[in-house]
């Protein structure tokens, strides 16, 4: 790597946190200096703030957000809802976690092709892929695109469907659904929700965490059991559960970040302006930004032909780049046996998907020298 190519790094976490290191570091000594690291006060004004953010009755704070999911899904067994060997159709663009939480359950993941604007689940496709054993849909709100419109709620409605939303990369975000009435954040779409607070993420805290966000009691009940051993009150078992806690002192940074994070996506959304202002390469297809809904800009991704010529250039002239994702999940090893039908939008967006950067400290100012950079290729 150049010096040159240090310009623009594609993410530095210690510069993205650093506005808030006062902040933090106060709200780390205050934990410690309390003494109680686990389920105390700083998860549970978490909860609250998190579950107000996403217009959601309950939130249980979790270890990460492939936890989430899992959680959601092993509740729905124990509760009866579903059973081994159910599908759940899933976009198959998107992160592995979120077919990872449907086949670690015993059930069934049903890939679903994306639509080529949004990168997410293509609801024109969910009626060919119901089958009797269809229990679920998982939108994934891919790269902070809210993924949800009145196909998918018509045909869930009409099934009989549970939707459980992938919120991992897209807190914040408002989705204005027709036949929704209003603007509803994404997390309150369906019936729960899985969150990610991977450091990465618009909400990243200092290590792993997640959260489960519903406005079914039951079901969070039951999550907040399994998550804790399976029990309902201490020493009292009720399911073989797990260890899926966050710790209070993640908890504390959150908190401290969730300050901020309207201003992080507003930041995010204004450098998202700036490059799709600036991006006139013909070769580079930007992506579509919604005036109907508040995306949160996790990524900001473009599709090229010549990705690795294109990212080349990009690094040789000052800017690092990453690709979400480059092996779709069925492309994995460990998923060589799932069948699936064709899947031609999410093998093309696999060869040519580019995630420019887009966290703080990169400014719209950056972007337009980003974008100026892309036109020269
Ligand atoms: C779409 C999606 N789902 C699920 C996850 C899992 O979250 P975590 O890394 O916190 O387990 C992630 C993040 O990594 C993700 O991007």
């Amino acid at each position: 790597m150049s010096e040159m190519s240090r310009q623009y790094p594609f993410l530095d976490l210690a510069k993205t946190n650093a506005p808030y290191m006062q902040e933090l570091k106060a709200a780390a000594c205050e934990v410690i200096e309390r003494g109680r690291y686990l389920h105390s006060e700083q998860t549970e004004l978490l909860e609250q703030e998190v579950a107000q953010l996403c217009q959601a009755d309950y939130c249980v704070a979790v270890s990460n957000g492939l936890d989430a999911l899992r959680l959601i899904l092993r509740a729905y067994k124990e509760m009866g809802v579903l059973q081994d060997g159910d599908e759940v159709i899933v976009p198959a663009n998107t992160y592995v976690a979120t077919v990872l939480a449907v086949s670690d359950n015993g059930l069934t993941p049903v890939l679903c092709d994306v639509r080529p604007d949004t990168m997410n689940l293509d609801s024109r496709l969910l009626e060919g892929l119901i089958t009797p054993r269809t229990r679920a849909i998982m939108p994934v709100h891919l790269y902070g695109t809210p993924c949800c419109d009145a196909l998918l709620l018509d045909v869930a409605r009409q099934h009989g469907l549970l939707i459980v939303e992938d919120n991992a990369q897209a807190i914040g975000a408002l989705s204005d659904v027709p036949g929704l009435q209003g603007t509803h954040a994404t997390g309150c779409l369906g019936h729960a929700a899985g969150i990610s607070f991977y450091p990465t993420k618009n909400l990243g805290a200092l290590g792993d965490g997640g959260a489960v966000v519903t406005s079914d009691e039951k079901l969070a009940q039951t999550v907040r059991a399994i998550a804790n051993y399976g029990a309902d009150r201490r020493y009292h078992n009720i399911y073989r559960g797990l260890n899926c806690r966050l710790d209070e002192i993640q908890a504390a940074m959150l908190r401290v970040k969730l300050r901020h994070l309207e201003h992080e996506n507003a930041q995010r959304a204004a450098v998202a302006q700036a490059y799709q202002a600036s991006i006139s390469n013909p070769r580079v297809t930007t992506p579509v930004i919604f005036d109907t809904m508040r995306q949160t800009w996790h990524q900001y991704v473009v599709r090229v032909a010549r990705r690795d010529d294109f990212r080349k250039f990009l690094l040789d002239n000052g800017v690092g780049t990453d690709v979400h994702y480059a092996t779709p999940p069925h492309r994995q090893p460990c998923y060589a046996q799932l069948a699936h039908g064709e899947l031609p939008v999410t093998e093309a967006l696999a060869q040519e998907v580019v995630s420019l950067p887009i966290a703080h400290p990169i400014t719209p100012d950056d972007a337009r020298a980003i974008a100026e950079i892309i036109n020269r290729f």
